[in-house]
């Protein structure tokens, strides 16, 4: 058996597969994450810990052998530890929103030149070099403590294996990482006047990392290797197979991404997507982020409905369902209600860290079901957004496959098909990350000798979503209107 664990942003999740790539187990622990602020995002590591801890248990129960251990997780998140290695303050997560004037900062000492020819791409709010210089100019005290800074699927690692490692995808995104060369950037350290020494080792992500050596886990994982694992998205895309050129995928978590193999570094010259290495070693990739894309639809679950939830725990179903079911009966546009995604600011394509939600046109004869139909299209409408974007960089998005948890909603998936104009596959395991993860685990541990063949051994297709070209010209008038919106709305946030 292998396991993935995926610290993700709503909770952690553990997947137990077996060598012929079957999921045998898998498990959640949910935890919350704080916003201080509007526009602020952090989440407590210990909460991951423990969540790990309970899932590993979970899946765990009753199996002697466990061969090996892959990581992944959100990405971004600035997670300090002090002399004693202990956590110093909350994790400050990807979606947070409080670094303009780092940015700013960050152009002024690198140089924006540098700054894309070395991490490909500008001064990002949500990447974690903005997040250091924050606490350096707020909290220098923390920053003054600081021995150690990890990423939230590495502190994982750290609490496992007392190893201080990242591998190439997730270090990219601190965005410390000379792209290109897959190794710390010397120049953009010494320009922020970071030390190397709080960095962690950075691997290619099938490598071996380090073993288990934590007592608080099942006995099973004693001595384990763990590999060194990947950011979420370049996991989900070992997870769906996405190992070669040519290849896209679209995944619904808390973030939406669209997410493209390539063999060498493309970058856009605006910024509004990002190039990170991928978890084939020596290869990359291409994405383009919706923040708020799973997070529009449980922000709305959350606050309004409660209904829908009750019901669904009688029903013994995913809310989730419920919700599907209801904005079915919604028409294509949401009886003329449009929905931008902006909850935490945007990435792609606006790169605008204060642009917020909106709902236009809201009249006094829509309904729930018009709410939840116009958040499905709006956060769809943002996925195409990244699509088009992506088409523009060069990269090839034809070949198209779904995961993450909207992608286990046939609505969901057959929409987006509709909005793309394209066909779109799913794979049997829809747990992404953590599958990809899993994945990892298997050719670090020995069992493959390429994540490539790994994929091809391991990953079984689901089924395949066609686009209907009458839908996809009602959706083309919509969408219209939804990118009409923002350039109006932009100078009022
Ligand atoms: C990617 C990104 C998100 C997080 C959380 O750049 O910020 O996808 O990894 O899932």
């Amino acid at each position: 058996y292998f396991i993935g664990i995926d610290v993700g942003t709503s909770g952690t999740k553990a997947v137990l597969i077996d060598e012929t790539g079957a999921v045998h187990r898998t498990h959640t622990e949910e935890y919350p994450m704080q916003q201080p602020k509007n526009g602020w995002a952090e989440q407590n590591p210990s909460d991951w810990w423990e969540a790990t801890k309970l899932s590993l248990s979970a899946v765990c129960e009753g199996i002697d052998k466990i061969c090996g251990i892959g990581l992944t997780g959100q990405m971004h998140g600035l997670v300090m530890l002090n002399e004693n290695n202990a956590v110093i303050r909350p994790a400050i997560i990807w979606c947070d929103q409080r670094t303009g004037k780092e940015c700013a900062e960050m152009t002024e000492t690198v140089g924006v030149d540098k700054l894309f020819s070395i991490t490909a791409a500008p001064a990002m709010s949500g990447f974690t070099a903005a997040k250091i210089l924050w606490v350096k100019n707020n909290e220098p005290e923390n920053f003054k403590k600081c021995r150690h800074i990890l990423l939230p699927k590495d502190y994982i690692r750290f609490m496992l294996t007392g190893k201080f490692a990242t591998d190439v995808s997730d270090a990219g995104g601190m965005q410390l990482m000379d792209i290109k060369n897959r190794t710390w950037s010397d120049e953009v350290l010494d320009a922020l006047e970071i030390d190397k020494s709080l960095l962690p080792k950075i691997y290619e992500s099938p490598e071996v990392s380090g073993f288990v050596k934590s007592t608080d886990v099942p006995a099973c994982l004693r001595g384990v290797p763990v590999a060194a694992g990947a950011g979420d998205n370049a996991a989900a895309a070992v997870g769906t197979g996405i190992v070669e050129n040519g290849r896209a995928f679209t995944t619904i978590g808390t973030s939406g991404v669209v997410f493209a193999h390539t063999d060498e570094p493309l970058i856009d010259p605006k910024g509004r997507i990002h190039t990170f290495c991928c978890a084939v070693p020596g290869k990359w990739h291409v994405m383009g982020v919706t923040q708020a894309a799973g997070l529009s639809l449980k922000w709305f679950r959350d606050n309004f409905c409660e209904l829908e939830t009750m019901n669904a725990e009688k029903q013994n179903t995913d809310v989730y369902v419920l919700l599907d079911e209801k904005a079915k009966t919604s028409p294509i546009g949401a009886n003329h209600l449009v929905y931008l995604p902006y909850l935490m600011g945007e990435r792609t394509p606006h790169l605008d860290p204060d642009a917020r939600g909106v709902f236009f046109g809201l009249s006094a004869m829509h309904t729930k079901a018009d709410l939840l139909r116009a958040i499905l299209e709006g956060v769809s409408f943002s996925l195409y957004d990244c699509v088009n974007l992506l088409k523009e960089t060069g990269a090839e998005v034809s070949d198209m496959t779904i995961c993450g948890g909207g992608g286990k909603s046939p609505f969901w998936s057959q929409m987006l098909s509709n909005v793309y104009r394209t066909e779109i596959k799913t794979v049997a395991c829809s747990e992404g990350p953590a599958y990809g993860a899993a994945i990892l685990a298997s050719v670090s541990a020995g069992a493959f000798d390429t994540v490539e063949s790994a994929c091809k051994a391991l990953i079984r297709g689901g089924k395949t979503f066609v686009p209907n070209e009458t839908e996809h010209g009602a959706y083309q008038a919509v969408y219209g209107l939804y990118q009409s919106l923002y350039p109006s709305l932009k100078n009022l946030y």
